[in-house]
């Protein structure tokens, strides 16, 4: 059994932060998305796993992830030098899946309880699919079931059959190969991958499916995003806590050892904050995940992703929330500001003062 993580492309819906960064490596409580999908290979066994890339960050994936040896598995890469679908990228590891079975994880996918179970159920057929139940089934690829078997896929149908959509977590076999080698390119020009998986099922494969238990997100846009790091940080222990923050900091909580902190602050959980970070008269609220060397003074912060190296400084407690601030971005207001913002914001951005 081999495992593929896609991190290939564009990530237009988060953008401005994937001009410059992968979204797939975008942190949740300190850990990139993808690593969690890592981690849940390797919960299978899997001890080869191929890495596709894209023209977005490739160099930065290859950098975290390395040959693996961090996490005592084989890692490669393949290139995918143009976003040509999820078909496509799948169509890309032939050679690295050879004559194995197969779990391909979308890297900015996130499976609340892993995927151990459906590991199981997928040995009784050729493909599995783990599909989840959705209160809008015609903005999904929808799955009609029979049984333990999928009977037909259809993306986003008008009249939507079943409420089962399918999730980034595709059991294989190397049937799929031939399957995705028909393919012509969609109206949208993309391998789909849909259609892949239906012409297995048109040609008799057993295409079976697990339902996710727990929640299922995509963090493709920033309010999946942000969601997913609620619902991530709402599942840290009540601990955490440093002693001597006591009375300072309440809540389920991940804090390092370092945390420098005034005694004018106050932090309340579920909340994470990452190595060498500075918190100087400032208020971390729930849902908060603050990375690595950064400095916050005067502040209020709820429910955001601050990532590493990021400095706000505020000259009065401004509030930040719903936010997401991109590594070593600089907020600032100047001693004497008056309601004058200064701004210098490039495309797409979002910038909305309450
Ligand atoms: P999408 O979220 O459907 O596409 P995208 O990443 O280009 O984002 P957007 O729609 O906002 O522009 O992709 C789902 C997953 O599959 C994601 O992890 C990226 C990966 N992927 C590839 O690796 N190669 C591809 O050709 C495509 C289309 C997606």
């Amino acid at each position: 059994m081999k495992g593929i993580i896609l991190h290939g492309g564009y990530g237009t819906r988060l953008r401005p932060l994937t001009y410059s960064d992968v979204k797939q490596l975008l942190p949740i409580a300190g850990k990139p998305i993808s690593e969690y999908a890592l981690e849940n290979l390797i919960d299978l066994g899997i001890k080869e796993i191929n890495i596709v890339i894209g023209s977005v960050g490739g160099d930065d994936v290859k950098n975290y992830y390395g040959n693996g040896s961090k996490w005592h598995v084989n890692i490669s890469y393949t290139y995918q030098e143009k976003p040509l679908g999820i078909a496509h990228a799948i169509g890309m590891c032939k050679d690295f899946v050879g004559n194995d079975k197969f779990v391909v994880y979308l890297g900015d996918n996130f499976l609340q309880n892993g995927i151990s179970e459906m590991f199981h159920s997928f040995k009784e057929c050729d493909t599995l699919l783990a599909l989840t139940e959705v209160s809008n089934p015609s903005q999904f690829g929808i799955a009609e079931v029979q049984g333990n078997r999928i009977t037909r896929l259809m993306e986003k149908p008008e009249i939507p059959k079943s409420n089962l959509a399918i999730t980034g977590v595709y059991f294989l076999s190397n049937a799929i190969f031939e399957s995705i080698d028909r393919l012509k390119p969609s109206t949208r020009g993309e391998y789909e991958i849909t259609e892949a998986l239906q012409d297995q099922i048109t040609r008799g494969y057993n295409v079976s499916f697990s339902i996710v238990k727990g929640w299922f997100k995509d963090t493709g846009t920033v309010d999946d995003f942000l969601e997913c790091n609620r619902l991530v940080l709402d599942k840290l222990p009540e601990n955490g806590l440093i002693p001597t923050l006591s009375g300072i900091a309440s809540g389920r909580l991940s804090l390092p050892d370092d945390l420098k902190i005034t005694k004018n602050s106050s932090i309340l959980g579920p909340c994470y904050i990452g190595k060498g970070t500075t918190i100087d008269n400032s208020y971390i609220g729930p849902f908060s995940s603050i990375g690595s060397n950064c400095v916050i003074k005067n502040a209020e912060i709820t429910d955001s992703v601050i990532m590493d190296g990021v400095n706000i400084d505020f000259s009065s407690r401004y509030h930040i929330r719903g936010s997401i601030v991109g590594p070593n971005a600089s907020i600032t207001t100047s001693n004497n500001s008056s309601k004058t913002l200064k701004v210098i914001v490039g495309r797409d951005s979002k910038l909305e003062v309450d």
